[in-house]
């Protein structure tokens, strides 16, 4: 069977109870990306960016998978063919759900160093000038892709979406790049596109196919389609 590419965003796990970045109440609308979401915000400021990301991964921590988070590893594990899903989130619900994933914007329970390059198992509450396991330097910060990074896995993933017969955007708001391009990549390639989403994204024009409303219903039911 064709491989599917499935790129999922904040919006499916809004029903688990993590906010959103750009809907009502999403996170971008109580801070500046200038202020938590940038390695220039963390050097001018490591004690808001730590902390930022400590509430997150408390918040995180107590959430739980949802029936989209559960219907794609149903979908990954029965399908006679290859499922690929990159996700932007850096919650670990899809994990948690059964499912392997490609986290190309990080992860909460991750933690980096700025000096090295380690990764190790974040604790829950970071403090500033987290030491390094391996180098032994106070350089550790969250392992999230902040803008003006590059994102992980991206030469995987592109492999992936050329060679897709399948490509679907879940819960995503197709504003942010390389993920909003995906869409583009996956079409020239043949692929069929479909966008699943509470309202049409940025990008919705670019997809072959929508269905648009809660993720925890539309999700579900096309992958029961996809099953037969
Ligand atoms: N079911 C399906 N879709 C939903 C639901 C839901 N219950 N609730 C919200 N949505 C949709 C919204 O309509 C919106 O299009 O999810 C999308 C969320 O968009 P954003 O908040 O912009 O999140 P996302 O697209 O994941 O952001 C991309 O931007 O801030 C950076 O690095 C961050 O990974 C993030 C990236």
């Amino acid at each position: 069977m064709e491989k599917i590419v499935i790129l999922t965003g904040a919006g499916i796990s809004a029903e688990s109870g993590l906010g959103t970045f750009r809907g009502a109440g999403g996170l971008w609308e109580n801070h500046r990306v200038e202020d938590v979401a940038t390695p220039e915000a963390f050097a001018r400021d490591p004690k808001l960016v730590t902390t930022f990301y400590n509430q997150r991964r408390a918040g995180a921590a107590t959430a739980r998978p949802n029936a989209a988070h559960a219907a794609l590893a149903t979908l990954q594990r029965d399908y006679d063919g290859e499922v690929i899903i990159v996700t932007q989130n850096v919650d670990g619900l899809h994990e948690a759900a059964g499912a392997e994933v490609l986290h190309m914007h990080g992860q909460l329970d991750q933690a980096l160093c700025a000096a090295c390059g380690h990764q190790w198992p974040a604790p829950m509450e970071m403090q500033v000038g987290e030491v390094c396991p391996s180098c032994g330097g106070g350089f550790g910060r969250p392992d999230i892709v902040w803008f003006g990074e590059m994102p992980y896995h991206m030469d995987e993933i592109f492999e992936h979406l050329v060679t897709c017969g399948l490509f679907a955007a879940i819960g995503t708001s197709g504003q942010v790049y390389p993920a909003a391009g995906f869409v583009r990549e996956a079409d020239a390639a043949g692929a069929h596109t479909i966008e699943l989403n509470l309202d049409p994204s940025s990008v919705v024009s670019q997809f072959a196919e929508t269905r648009f409303g809660p993720a925890t219903q539309t999700v579900p039911d096309w992958v029961k389609g996809l099953l037969g």
